[in-house]
């Protein structure tokens, strides 16, 4: 065991993993899931606790409150309100009394390093690993009268956000004094999901030596217990001998059966050669493909950890939908596209090819046997679109960049898409917006086809309308690498309907320049009720645009810059346009916070002076991203913060469907990574220094370059690199041409 051990760790550089900050946007409200799993793994094994003074936990965790239970799935850094929290165990000693929820008090800080989590309180101290699909607990208890508590109800719940809480179904237990198997069935939360179920396998490495069911407001000497009812308590209690003080226990779940939970059980039944084996996965599958020198420990770890947080979910449930008579390749847990299109998916397609290409086919599948792409999903059940099916531009993303999709066809991919342009999904009442669909598809679609833009008898007709014209630009992409030309003028042509609704005559208090996106009734005309360009009002599901400002909507048409450098007017306005979106020059507009405006800081690009873009991001990346558990400014939102600042650490940013990335400049001396072709890509900063932001000039693979911008194919397909020659001095170096705008149709 010892000579595994020593051989494992050799394989990688431990340090990598001092870098990463498992509890980095866990406060702040980033909702990070700091917890144990492996890249995209399905099990994310951590803690639940109640009584936060930070309120609902979204991904369980919270520095403060008691912990309710250790939960084996969760999501990661998402808003809205929290998805899972199922299938738990909780050590405890002492009396067991059903009517009181158990809960145990931390007597330290948690402390957790990839693959190994551990917890201190008074009469326990915990450790947990997982695997892909399970989870290992080693409990050492301090006292007599060890109990382990598998509380079959309990899963998050959103208190101060009731109508997206979720329910306890209904659910069964059957124990032996070695173990366990169920299910448990949960609904609601943010997606409003129907019913589903989880089935799992408790095994402990000793037998206990009494079992007490609890049901509701009953307890007895018994191995059995379910609900068919709502019922707020039911579950097993688990005694063992009074000299027994340490315990192991291995959990699995799976959608399908009891009997799949327990073949998820990993075979590694050795708990510390499990963590070396989870801390393999991320050394093989992320950190192994990456150099980073810079003499800046703190930026090191800002970029490992960043990294991290972009390889939670989706989640791979390969071989886990129960709603699927053959298992093709599946991933759940998109929470959500409409955050991921623009920064992490890019990513994922540059670093992770072949995890690129499984979230492609599964997208496909998903259309496949549940009739339509998601943009939000979790729990088998797509549910929740806020804008456009931004799924689209994801596929256009990965097919422009030639990601292999193994055995799925294109010619599939590009079906879903034009059924989301074309069919309007079916109507499901959601609360928040009841006037269209929000569970799949192009809700409001009919005022797409009929008037080119979506009127102001919807909810979110601006940012849909601006969503759902760079979602045809994808279709436009897609159609005409398939070579259907026909299709390509049409998306294309269709791609345009943002100007519909791009008001030239708008004002905006205290700006001298005109024009900016705004709602329109079905007669043509300007609805200029509750608009105002520098507000959104309430921002959000029955609000004219969601989560971002008509003045921050207005850039959101990366695939057709040309066209709104003519709407604008002159290139002066289109800095001082930009320079007015951000505190660094004017009043704080945009809110980084939030992914409408994730673009918005490289735009400077267009305009040949990149030096401002320069300029711009290092101020967002200082002020706003910081490392440790307050580090994010709110939400990952499901890793999209997080890919963002990695862009951004490396000097280049993708425009999604597109093949252009945008210079700005790096952060860190020397990166190199190691692509799945056995290429390198590597980044240089030449006399890089807190002044020499700048650049003076690059060489894109060792030849001079003149453009601010460089094309996929000559950065990634035969691998590349980037030699930046940095300067203090703020310059004009680019005399290239600007970026290109794909989407620009000339008539
Ligand atoms: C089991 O979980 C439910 C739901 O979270 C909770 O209300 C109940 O108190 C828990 N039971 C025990 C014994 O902790
Ligand atoms: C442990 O319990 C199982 C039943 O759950 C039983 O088959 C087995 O013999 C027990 N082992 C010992 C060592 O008592
Ligand atoms: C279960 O049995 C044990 C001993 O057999 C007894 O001490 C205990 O009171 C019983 N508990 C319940 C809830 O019946
Ligand atoms: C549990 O709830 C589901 C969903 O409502 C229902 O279909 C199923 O019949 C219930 N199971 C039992 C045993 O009542
Ligand atoms: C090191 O990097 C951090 C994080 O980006 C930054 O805040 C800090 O200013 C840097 N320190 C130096 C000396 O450049
Ligand atoms: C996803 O899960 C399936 C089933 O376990 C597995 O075959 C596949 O290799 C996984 N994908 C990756 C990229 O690891
Ligand atoms: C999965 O199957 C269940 C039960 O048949 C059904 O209620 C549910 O709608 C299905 N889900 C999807 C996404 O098709
Ligand atoms: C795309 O990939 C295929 C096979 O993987 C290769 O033949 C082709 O040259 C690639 N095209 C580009 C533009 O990289
Ligand atoms: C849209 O709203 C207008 C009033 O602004 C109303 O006259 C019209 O009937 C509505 N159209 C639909 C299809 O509901
Ligand atoms: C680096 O900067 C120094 C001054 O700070 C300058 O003398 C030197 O030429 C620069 N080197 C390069 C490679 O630009």
């Amino acid at each position: 065991m010892i000579l595994v051990f020593i051989f494992i760790l050799s394989v990688y550089s431990a340090d990598v993993f001092d870098y990463v900050d498992l509890f980095y946007g866990t406060e702040n409200g980033g909702h990070m899931f700091p917890g144990i799993t492996r890249p995209f793994g399905m099990a994310k094994v951590g803690i639940d606790v109640i009584n936060s003074k930070y309120g609902d936990a979204y991904s369980g965790y919270a520095l403060d409150g008691d912990i309710n239970g250790i939960s084996m799935m969760h999501e990661s850094g998402t808003g809205g309100a929290p998805e899972y929290g199922v299938v738990s165990q909780l050590p405890f000693t002492g009396e067991f009394n059903n009517n009181e929820e158990i809960t145990i008090g931390r007597t330290q800080q948690d402390v957790a390093k990839i693959g190994l989590y551990q917890i201190s309180t008074t009469n326990v101290d915990i450790e947990f690993t997982a695997s892909e699909r399970s989870g290992f607990f080693k409990y050492n208890f301090k006292e007599d009268g060890a109990k382990i508590l598998v509380n079959i109800s309990h899963h998050l719940s959103a208190p101060s956000r009731p109508w997206w809480t979720q329910y306890f179904v209904n659910g069964s237990i059957d124990g032996e004094l070695s173990g366990y198997t169920g299910y448990t069935t949960i609904k609601g939360g943010w997606g409003l999901q129907q019913p589903w179920t989880i089935y799992f396998c408790g095994k402990f490495n000793t037998n206990a030596s009494n079992i007490i069911s609890f049901q509701g407001s009953s307890q007895e000497n018994d191995s059995h217990a379910s609900s068919t009812t709502q019922d707020d308590s039911v579950g097993l209690v688990f005694e063992f001998d009074n000299d027994v003080f340490e315990i192991q226990s291995q959990v699995g779940i799976s959608f399908i059966s009891k009997e799949q939970a327990c073949s998820n059980i990993d075979s590694q039944d050795d708990f510390y050669s499990l963590i070396e084996e989870t801390k393999q996965a991320w050394n093989e599958e992320v950190f192994s493909k990456f150099e980073v020198e810079t003499q800046n420990e703190t930026l090191k770890s800002q970029f490992f950890t960043n990294l991290y947080g972009c390889h939670l979910i989706p989640s791979n449930r390969t071989g886990e939908n129960p709603n699927w008579s053959v298992q093709p390749t599946y991933y759940d847990d998109f929470f959500t596209i409409w955050d991921t299109f623009r920064t992490l998916n890019p990513l994922i397609n540059i670093i992770n090819p072949v995890r690129g290409g499984e979230i492609i086919e599964s997208l496909i599948n998903i259309y496949k046997y549940d009739g339509w792409t998601p943009d939000g999903r979790s729990a088998n059940q797509n549910g929740r679109v806020q804008g456009g099916t931004n799924s689209d531009i994801v596929m256009a993303d990965a097919y422009i960049k030639n990601i292999s999709i193994f055995g799925a066809e294109w010619q599939d991919a590009y079906s879903a898409m034009v059924k989301n342009a074309e069919i309007q999904p079916p109507y499901w009442y959601d609360p928040k917006a009841p006037d269209a669909s929000t569970k799949q598809g192009r809700g409001a679609l009919p005022d797409w086809l009929r008037y080119g833009y979506i009127t102001r008898n919807y909810t979110r007709s601006v940012s849909r309308t601006i969503e759902y014209s760079y979602d045809d630009f994808a279709l436009s992409v897609v159609a005409k690498g398939l070579g259907n030309e026909e299709d390509y003028e049409k998306y294309l042509d269709r791609s345009t309907n943002w100007q519909n609704i791009w008001n030239h005559d708008a004002t905006a208090s205290g700006k001298s320049y005109t024009g900016f996106v705004q709602p329109k009734n079905s007669d043509g005309s300007f609805n200029y009720t509750m608009y105002d360009p520098l507000s959104c009002f309430g921002c959000y599901w029955g609000d004219d645009e969601y989560e971002g400002k008509p003045i921050e909507y207005g850039w959101s048409v990366p695939f057709d810059i040309i066209t709104l450098k003519e709407f604008i007017g002159d290139d002066e306005t289109f800095i001082q346009r930009l320079d007015d979106m951000y505190e660094l020059h004017g009043t704080k507009i945009a809110d980084v916070g939030n992914e409408p405006s994730f673009n918005t800081p490289f735009l400077y690009n267009y305009v040949n002076q990149q030096f401002r873009t320069v300029e711009l991001v290092r101020f967002i990346v200082d002020k706003f991203f910081q490392v440790g558990s307050g580090g994010l400014p709110g939400n990952s939102d499901g890793g999209a913060m997080q890919s963002w600042v990695i862009f951004a650490l490396m000097g280049i940013y993708p425009i999604a469907g597109t093949t252009t990335y945008l210079i700005s400049s790096p952060f860190i001396e020397h990166l190199k990574i190691k692509l799945d072709n056995g290429k390198d890509f590597e980044i240089k900063a030449h006399n890089l220094s807190s002044e020499n932001i700048y650049i003076e000039n690059i060489q894109v693979n060792n030849q001079y370059w003149n453009q601010n911008w460089v094309d996929h194919e000559t950065l990634f397909t035969n691998g590349g690199s980037i030699d930046f020659f940095m300067t203090s001095e703020q310059k004009i170096w680019e005399s290239g041409n600007e970026p290109p705008s794909p989407g620009h149709k000339t008539s």
